[in-house]
């Protein structure tokens, strides 16, 4: 769908762009400080280089419920939410106190606890796994998932689509972004990896589709008919604005997974316990084989967790004694003789890591899903999302702008761009020029978005009416000076 729409004046984004990063300068030199000494003793002078932006990020001190403040004590209603992570908000009371009574208690045992139990229950519950491990984070979950997949199937291709981002390991860490002049035809996606230091041979096992063109993938599937072990999804494309699935795609990827005996991952870091009680799964009502959690389930707190059908899952254990076919052995030697847990099963799935279930991790998880971001808190969530979207929509409408405002449950942005964007090729005709002065424009009037289009705002429990028509408010005063 085209949205017809006026022209802007490149001069007045320009001008406005440059007037309002200054004054982003003039209201945060302590941050400006930090970051001068923070390069001498990080890369880029941040600890994930996602948190690097120019001129500088700000270095935050504090943060409650929706407001989070920085180190000049500027205060934001905070609309990133740490990448999505805080769908209950900061420092939840409920959250508080869990976490509270835990640290009193000791936080690190290498033992399982009770709270994992449940943690695991309640995500079985919600989301139709069989059964869950955790980690401690989405890079790991996908990770792991990816594992899995490869073990039970014997396979080791992996499909991932052009656009999508699973974490930082070799096997995902492509075609993020990549420029125009890598990324290979649209039937054919280049594999092309984002960041030096991937070996070539790690991700040549990675294939490339393109996000919501299920004939592509379909073609492309049956080139590699009985080598793909996991097809791996964001279900909303959520690392390049908001790209939800188009009706049936995902669908469609259920049954060509079927078709091929490839596992259906969905990656659920972004989605899972945000759009819906039961994430993507019951928002889109598509069952997957196996998800990936992390971000929103802990409430704030670093945690991961991937699960799904019992007989993929039992991988792990070396295989379904029920199925009666074993896990497909990596090379079928006799390792009776060694004895260390990974080895001793030939075709047992490696999932390991000291800190997975911790005490800290599992009474944060278990008090945020079954005490905060219960049943009865999603219609709030979706009732303030669905505002703030309106509410820009009317905006861009109204001044006649470039672009248009989208959400998928809690989680939305404006993407300034005529067109619909449906994958990562229509995402590269985004304005990030307008985008720029707009995220400054906000953050001056203590509205604080993600500092990237590629990112999306999130609401929490703990955001109110008020603060959404506040940022509406202060996007109709940048537009009203963009087109004045
Ligand atoms: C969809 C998705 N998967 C995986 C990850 C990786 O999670 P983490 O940063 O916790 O490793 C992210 C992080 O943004 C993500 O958005």
């Amino acid at each position: 769908m085209t949205v017809t729409r006026g022209q802007i004046d490149r001069a007045r984004v320009a001008e406005i762009g440059a007037r309002e990063e200054a004054e982003y300068r003039r209201r945060t030199p302590k941050s400006a400080a930090l970051f001068e000494r923070a390069q001498d003793a990080m890369p880029l002078g941040v600890a994930s280089s996602f948190q690097a932006y120019d001129p500088y990020p700000l270095f935050m001190t504090d943060a409650r419920g929706s407001r989070i403040w920085d180190a000049d004590g500027n205060e934001y209603v905070d609309f990133d939410m740490a990448f999505g992570v805080l769908a209950a908000g900061h420092s939840h009371p409920i959250l508080a106190e869990a976490l509270q009574r835990r640290v009193a208690n000791g936080t690190c045992y290498t033992f399982p606890v009770e709270d994992g139990i449940a943690l695991a229950e309640e995500i079985k519950a919600r989301f139709g796994a069989d059964l869950v491990r955790f980690s401690n984070s989405g890079t790991e979950a996908t990770m792991d998932a990816i594992r899995v997949a490869r073990g039970y199937t014997g396979r080791e291709k992996i499909v991932k689509f052009e656009g999508g981002y699973h974490g930082h390991h070799d096997d995902v860490l492509v075609s993020i972004q990549p420029p125009r002049d890598a990324m290979g035809p649209d039937d054919q996606p280049a594999t092309v990896p984002a960041s030096a230091g991937i070996p070539r041979s790690r991700i040549a096992e990675t294939v490339v589709a393109p996000f919501n063109e299920p004939e592509v993938l379909a073609a492309i599937l049956e080139a590699h008919r009985g080598e793909i072990a996991a097809m791996i999804v964001e279900p909303v494309q959520f690392n390049i604005g908001v790209v939800p699935p188009e009706p049936g795609f995902l669908e469609r990827l259920r049954e060509l997974a079927d078709e091929h005996g490839i596992m259906l991952i969905f990656d659920e870091v972004k989605t899972g316990v945000v759009l819906a009680y039961g994430g993507a799964v019951e928002y889109f009502g598509v069952q997957p084989d196996l998800l990936c959690l992390a971000k929103s389930i802990g409430g704030g707190v670093p945690i991961g967790a991937f699960g799904g059908r019992a007989d993929v899952m039992l991988a792990i254990e070396g295989g379904d004694p029920d199925a009666g076919a074993p896990i497909a052995s990596f090379d079928g030697s006799d390792r009776s003789e060694l004895t260390s847990t990974i080895a001793y099963v030939p075709n047992r799935v490696a999932h390991l890591g000291t800190f997975n279930g911790n005490p800290l991790s599992m009474a944060a998880g278990l008090a945020t899903l079954t005490r905060i971001l219960t049943k009865d808190a999603y219609p709030k969530l979706h009732a303030l999302a669905d505002q703030l979207t309106a509410g820009c929509q009317a905006v861009l409408d109204e001044y006649e702008l470039p672009g248009y405002a989208i959400n998928v449950g809690p989680k939305g942005c404006v993407m300034f761009t005529p067109e619909r964007v449906t994958n990562y090729r229509d995402f590269i005709g985004l304005d990030s020029e307008l985008w720029t002065a707009f995220f400054f424009y906000l953050a001056n009037r203590g509205i604080l978005l993600p500092p990237g289009p590629d990112d999306q705002w999130t609401l929490s429990v703990q955001h109110t009416e008020e603060e959404v028509e506040r940022h509406v408010a202060v996007f109709r005063e940048f537009a009203t000076e963009l087109t004045a």
